[in-house]
This record gives C-alpha cells, sequence and structure tokens, in this order.
C-alpha cells in the first residue's frame, strides 16, 4: 500500500492543558514511525506549540496541523491567527473548509479559498473538507495544478460527522472517483465521519482512499492507536 494519512482533528478538545499533554504523549509513545503512515495531529490552536516542543527526540513521528487560520497575514484582526505564525512555530498542516466551520462560521467557499492559498504560499500544506463535490472548484478557484498537488482532500459527508453513521463504502468510493475525476486519479484524498477501529481499514482498502480524517476517536489514545496499527506497511 502506498503512504497512509491518517489526521487527527482534536476539534475543541481537551479543555486542559495537562489533558492535551497526556493525550499526545499517549499517541505519541503507541505508534511507531513512519511504516508507510503520516499521522497528523490537529490540536486547538493554544496546545499547538507546547506539544511541538513537546516531541523532544521523536521529532518528525507525528506532524502537527492547525484547524483554521486567518485569510490574513498579520494586521488589525482580533481573534485571528496567521498563517505566517503557523508556519513559524513548525506546525506543517491547516484543516480548511471543514463542515463545522462552513455551518456554525458561515464560512465561504471565496473564504475558503483566500486562506488555502495563502496558506500555500506560507509553505503549510491544506486539509480541504468537503461535504459537496461542487465545492472542490470553488475552493480550488486560481489555483495552479503543482499547487493543487500539495493539497489532501477530505470527503467528510455533513450526515456522517459525529453522528456514528459513517458511510458506506460503495458510497464513499463513487465520491472518491468524483474528486478523482476533477483532480487526478492520483491525488491524495482522505474520508471523514464516524471512523473507528472496526471500519478504518475498508476506506482504503475498498473505497481506494489514501487516509483517513478522524474526530471522535482520536480523543481515545487507545482505540486511536489501534486504527494507526492497522495501517501499518499493509
Ligand atoms: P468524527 O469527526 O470522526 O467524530 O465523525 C470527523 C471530523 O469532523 O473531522
Amino acid at each position: 500500500m502506498k503512504k497512509a494519512f491518517i489526521v487527527a482533528n482534536w476539534k475543541m478538545n481537551p479543555v486542559t492543558f495537562k489533558e492535551a499533554e497526556n493525550l499526545f504523549v499517549s499517541v505519541n509513545k503507541g505508534i511507531k514511525k513512519d511504516k508507510g503512515i503520516e499521522v497528523i495531529i490537529c490540536p486547538p490552536f493554544v496546545y499547538l506549540n507546547f506539544l511541538k516542543k513537546n516531541q523532544k527526540g521523536e521529532k518528525g513521528k507525528i506532524r502537527l496541523g492547525a484547524q483554521n487560520c486567518s485569510s490574513q497575514e498579520k494586521g488589525a484582526l482580533t481573534g485571528e491567527i496567521s498563517p505566517v505564525m503557523l508556519k513559524k512555530i513548525g506546525c506543517e498542516y491547516v484543516i480548511l473548509g471543514h463542515f463545522e466551520r462552513r455551518k456554525y462560521f458561515s464560512e465561504t467557499d471565496e473564504g475558503i479559498n483566500k486562506k488555502i492559498k495563502l496558506v500555500l504560499k506560507n509553505g503549510l500544506k491544506p486539509i480541504l473538507c468537503i461535504n459537496e463535490i461542487l465545492q472542490i472548484k470553488k475552493d480550488l478557484k486560481g489555483i495552479s495544478k503543482k499547487e493543487i498537488g500539495k493539497i489532501l482532500v477530505a470527503y467528510e459527508p455533513a450526515w456522517a460527522i459525529g453522528t456514528g453513521k459513517a458511510c458506506d463504502y460503495t458510497q464513499a468510493k463513487k465520491f472518491n472517483l468524483l474528486i478523482k475525476k476533477v483532480l487526478g486519479k492520483k491525488h491524495p484524498t482522505l474520508y471523514g465521519g464516524s471512523i473507528n477501529a472496526q471500519n478504518a481499514l475498508g476506506y482504503i482498502q475498498k473505497s481506494e482512499f489514501s487516509g483517513l480524517l478522524i474526530g471522535g476517536i482520536s480523543l481515545k489514545p487507545k482505540e486511536f492507536i489501534k486504527t494507526v496499527e492497522l495501517f501499518y506497511n499493509k
């Protein structure tokens, strides 16, 4: 099997520094380096710098990503986080366009497109989440083929996020093929939505995705590690 990407989206969890540290340390200890997988943890902003430093001798085992960023590099934008800041602290990825951002924070395709461009300009890799195929063209408007090649595109059906009702493999595969029709057969794609250790492997083997975007179980170290282990040099 080719390299698999496993992205952990912690969302707004855990609520204390100590819990975040414990979760990170457990996962870092529990997984093996490389083994044909790239594990990317996306914690809340406030933990990023600390977790980066916490990697110590284990550099490169876990990569860090943010869950969002500003569409501007700097300025009078209260409450925003610049991709320049993220790059400086050693963050490598940024999740953009997650369904929860589109729904609860009214993010538009136009705004997401701006963020993707800025993230790429700053040498970070976007993890673009979509739940409808028409979003791809709008979100990637004006971005060169070469730059698009650096983006991980995640299909997350809105109804499957956090509901325990994962998409069936055939339907997920259909959507995956639609993405590949637009971006090319080799483009890395991820599936996300109610993944657990039991259903995870099928999205790679049956639905032909290159990786997973995991919410709920990324907060449970045992189950998360078990899921990652499924992908060791498959
Ligand atoms: P879930 O979340 O695994 O809890 O369904 C996935 C996501 O929102 O990225």
